[in-house]
């Protein structure tokens, strides 16, 4: 079976992190690049950890730095969640190698113009990159298969009652993404606040004892620690349900409908709003993510996760 060629793009970010892990681990996708664009943290934290992840887990691929704010809004970065360093835990290698001389949605172009099969984009930050990808080289559009993406809610937020981080970040950017006619994934909080790692499944990737092992189990204590404060049983992994979508299709549930993204508003702005009566009559522009098979996740990276102490990576 020919793998899916893939393009991350990201703001590690634990969770981002971990995706990447999980990705890298894959017999079935074959990542041709990263890129980082500015969220959890500033673009230049963000890119470090960026090349500090691929260190740790062996990926030599290009890597490209986003821009430092969204397309319009003001830049917000997210310290609570994932520390100063934007990957707050254990310590991680320093990096191996250097980013392109090319910014982020260039090297996004270059690498879809380069390839023979149509490339899946897999954004688990804000879409800055993505839609100046898509607004500088729309003759690359038709190149892009699909994207399994990290963002949004179609229940609720988690920035605000409203909306999702990714998206509240740089509404404007994911307004053009959902607008591009691209076959979209969504995995959104709807699934990704059921992707919990509880405490005892640290121990199980813990206990795998390899080096990627050990610091995903700091990661995710790390993570949990922030999100056991607000009340949650596990840390819920979202950026990695975009990965497993496309290495197990089969642990989701989802529903294909139409999503618009609010862009301005009082209490609404981020906000992803899907029409489930069908109101506008128009065709679904997104697969909706709203359920997983929660323990068939876990099981997934954890054997994902295992591959890192049996092959030299
Ligand atoms: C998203 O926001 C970020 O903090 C995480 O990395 C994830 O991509 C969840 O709302
Ligand atoms: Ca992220």
């Amino acid at each position: 079976m020919s793998k899916i060629p893939i393009i991350l793009d990201g703001d590690p970010g634990h969770d981002d992190a971990m995706a990447w892990v999980l990705a890298n681990a894959s017999d079935k996708l074959d990542i041709r690049g990263i890129t980082s664009c500015c969220g959890n943290s500033t673009i230049e934290k963000t890119t470090y950890n960026a090349l500090r992840v691929c260190a740790l887990i062996g990926l030599k691929v290009p890597v490209a730095k986003g821009g430092k704010r969204p397309l319009l809004a003001e830049p917000m970065n997210a310290p609570s969640v994932h520390g100063e360093s934007g990957l707050d835990g254990p310590e991680l290698p320093e990096p191996v190698f250097d980013i392109e001389d090319l910014d982020a949605p260039s090297l996004i172009a270059k690498l879809v113009e380069e390839s023979e099969e149509p490339i899946t984009l897999v954004p688990t930050g804000p879409l800055t990159n993505i839609a100046t990808f898509l607004l500088t080289y729309p003759e690359l559009k038709h190149k892009i298969k699909h994207i399994s993406m990290m963002g949004g809610g179609v229940q609720f937020g988690n920035w605000t009652p409203a909306a999702e981080f990714n998206i509240l970040v740089d509404p404007e950017a994911a307004d053009i993404v959902f607008k591009s006619g691209i076959p979209i994934t969504m995995a959104g909080l709807d699934v990704t606040e059921q992707a919990l790692i509880f405490p005892e499944d640290f121990e199980r990737i813990r206990a795998l004892g390899n080096p990627v092992a050990i610091i995903v189990a700091e990661w995710l204590e790390f993570f949990y620690e922030f999100h056991r404060t607000i009340g949650y049983a596990g840390a819920p992994v979202h950026d990695a349900v975009a990965v497993a979508n496309l290495i197990m299709p089969d642990l989701m549930e989802s529903r294909d409908l139409y999503v618009q993204v609010e862009t301005t508003g009082d209490f609404c702005k981020g906000a992803t709003i899907a029409d489930f009566n069908n109101k506008y009559e128009k065709e679904p522009n997104a697969k909706v993510l709203m359920g997983i098979d929660r323990e068939g996740f876990v099981d997934l990276m954890v054997d994902m996760i295992r591959t890192y102490g049996e092959v030299a990576k």
